[in-house]
């Protein structure tokens, strides 16, 4: 105790004992007791401090603090642009994360027996839905007991219900036991549903992806007039994609349209042999490796014991050439996927909102090649030809409406729109097949044989 304060005490305790003597008589003091025998000795103390410093040290907690600098879930803006989103936020902040983990909120679509509609459940409680993608996202049980068993203890492991089958199917990567699910937890696409209200058959159910498959040849959608437009389950605008983390599926051989073909889905042996963290969190190299979760130039994590030896950037084996043969059906499947001449598949020259940008020989991102004022300004300057938008919004200027009716109309089949998806799928997960080579390969090649 500080010497003042102790003072002060003093002077207030005091104070009290005159108070007291005024209201109560008291007596005169009664004779000292016989001395008690000495107690056992109590169990050694806690230094706070040395429980502190078994994490906060130059050497842990603190130097992960700094490569975690270098991770996207720190910098980027998305925790803070999707913020008491119910739906976004699962994925994109802290509070988000923990409340679908902790009810565990199933990935399915149910039937709202009033509006007679389906609805996605994957929604958290937008009340609490904020906070940056930090340390106690992804770790459950810091400062909990201050022992060591509060981490590196993660927030989930358990199998994951993929959203994108509204979870009709759950993926479960075993290695390392089960961290990478704790990836594909927000790693994984975002589902197609049946959206278009225009159509009286309109349910808001997930898109029976099989069907693609299964009936390559039936019409999807058809942009030629109102009545064939009402007749799509969904009409294709520029943002219908499978969003960012086609990681997860592509890692777990999982969401692909898998259409007969020359080539069986076959996994490669990273699907079960690598979790996400042997090759994103290996030994750092610059910004990249460690809690950056970056794979960027960074191949500490092939180089292993039990794994590979001397891969670098320049091994034809395993990097450039696998690298080289998926790009070149990317490349294909995108020439490919035409309607009258028009590309389905929009390109974006730009480095900074193209987050693909340089995996393709036409800077293709996975969204669609259609006209949008709002969410595609720039389409018509980037693409050779920009198709018609089916479903123009409201806030639309006369002008944008009437150059809108002047592009040409879309018209695709289920094995278009579903060499779409597959093309989606394997030109996000980024890595141009080191992810899950045999997937993707088996994905883009039966997906081009399919399409005329
Ligand atoms: C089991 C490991 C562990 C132990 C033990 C531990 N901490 Fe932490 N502490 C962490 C982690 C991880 C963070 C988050 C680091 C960050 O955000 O950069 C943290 C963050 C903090 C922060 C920043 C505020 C916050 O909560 O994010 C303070 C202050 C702190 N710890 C104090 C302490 C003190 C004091 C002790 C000992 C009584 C202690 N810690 C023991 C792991 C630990
Ligand atoms: C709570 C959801 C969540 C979890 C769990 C999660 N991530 Fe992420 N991750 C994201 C989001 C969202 C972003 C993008 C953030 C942004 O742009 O604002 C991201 C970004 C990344 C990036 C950077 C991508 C880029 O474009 O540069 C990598 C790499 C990554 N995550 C790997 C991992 C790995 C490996 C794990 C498991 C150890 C993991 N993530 C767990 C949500 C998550
Ligand atoms: C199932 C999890 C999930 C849900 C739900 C989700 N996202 Fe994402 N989103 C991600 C992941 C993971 C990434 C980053 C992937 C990467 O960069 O590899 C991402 C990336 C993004 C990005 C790109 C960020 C950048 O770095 O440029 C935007 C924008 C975005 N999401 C918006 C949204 C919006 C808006 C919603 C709700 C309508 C949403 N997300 C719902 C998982 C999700
Ligand atoms: C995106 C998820 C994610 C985030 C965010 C995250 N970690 Fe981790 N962390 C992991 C995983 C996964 C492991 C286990 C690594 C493995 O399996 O090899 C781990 C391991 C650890 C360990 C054990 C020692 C080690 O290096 O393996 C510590 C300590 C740790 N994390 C601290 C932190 C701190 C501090 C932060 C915030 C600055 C943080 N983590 C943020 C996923 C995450
Ligand atoms: C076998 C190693 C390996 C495994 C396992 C792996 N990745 Fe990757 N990942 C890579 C490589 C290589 C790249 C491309 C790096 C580059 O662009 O140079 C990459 C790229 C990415 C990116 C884009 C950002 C970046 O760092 O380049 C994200 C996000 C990502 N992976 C997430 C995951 C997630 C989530 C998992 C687990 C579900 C996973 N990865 C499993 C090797 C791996």
């Amino acid at each position: 105790m500080k010497l003042q304060k102790f003072f002060k005490l003093a002077i207030f305790a005091c104070a009290l004992t005159v108070f007291g003597a005024a209201c109560v008589k008291e007596g005169p003091p009664g004779q000292d007791g016989a001395n008690g025998a000495t107690g056992a000795a109590g169990a050694n103390g806690k230094d706070a401090n040395e429980t502190c410093k078994m994490c906060h040290t130059p050497a842990n907690v603190d130097l992960i603090a700094v490569q975690f600098q270098y991770s996207k879930h720190e910098y980027g803006e998305t925790a803070l642009e999707e913020s008491g989103n119910a739906g976004c936020s699962p994925c994109h902040t802290q509070g988000g994360f923990q409340d679908v983990v902790k009810r565990n909120v199933p990935a399915t679509f149910t039937l709202n027996t009033t509006t007679g509609k389906y609805a996605n459940d994957y929604n958290c409680n937008a009340a609490i839905a904020y906070g940056e993608l930090l340390c106690r996202t992804c770790h459950s049980s810091i400062h909990e007991t201050y022992t060591s068993t509060d981490l590196p203890k993660l927030t989930t492991t358990a199998p994951v219900a993929l959203t994108f089958l509204g979870g009709k199917k759950s993926v479960n990567l075993t290695q390392d036991n089960g961290s990478s699910n704790l990836c594909i937890k927000c790693h994984q696409p975002r589902p197609f549903s049946f959206n278009n209200t225009k159509n009286a058959a309109y349910t808001g159910d997930v898109l029976d992806y099989a069907t693609l498959a299964s009936k390559p040849t039936d019409v999807f959608f058809d942009g030629t007039s109102a009545a064939t437009i009402a007749q799509a389950k969904i009409v294709p605008g520029y943002r219908t994609h499978t969003h960012y983390g086609t990681v997860g599926a592509i890692v777990s051989g999982t969401c692909g349209i898998e259409f007969t073909g020359t080539m069986g889905y076959a996994q490669a042996a990273h699907v079960t042999k690598a979790a996400c963290s042997d090759c994103h969190m290996a030994a750092m190299n610059g910004g990249s490796g460690g809690h950056s979760f970056n794979a960027k130039g960074n191949f500490n994590g092939c180089n292993v014991s039990g794994c590979h030896t001397g891969v670098n950037a320049s091994s034809a084996k395993y990097w450039t050439n696998p690298r080289t043969a998926i790009q070149t059906l990317l490349n294909q499947l995108a020439a490919k996927l035409k309607y009258n001449g028009v590309e389905f598949l929009n390109r974006n020259t730009d480095s900074s909102s193209n987050l693909w940008y340089g995996l393709t020989a036409n800077n293709y991102d996975g969204y669609l090649n259609v006209y949008d004022p709002a969410t595609n300004p720039n389409g018509p300057t980037m693409n050779p030809a920009v198709f018609q938008n089916p479903s123009p919004a409201a806030s639309w200027t006369a002008d944008q409406k009437a150059y809108n009716l002047t592009l040409p109309v879309m018209k695709m089949t289920n094995a278009q729109f579903g060499a779409i998806i597959n093309f989606q799928l394997c030109l996000r997960e980024y890595s141009l097949g080191i992810h899950n080579l045999d997937y993707s390969k088996a994905l883009l090649t039966n997906s081009l044989a399919i399409i005329p």
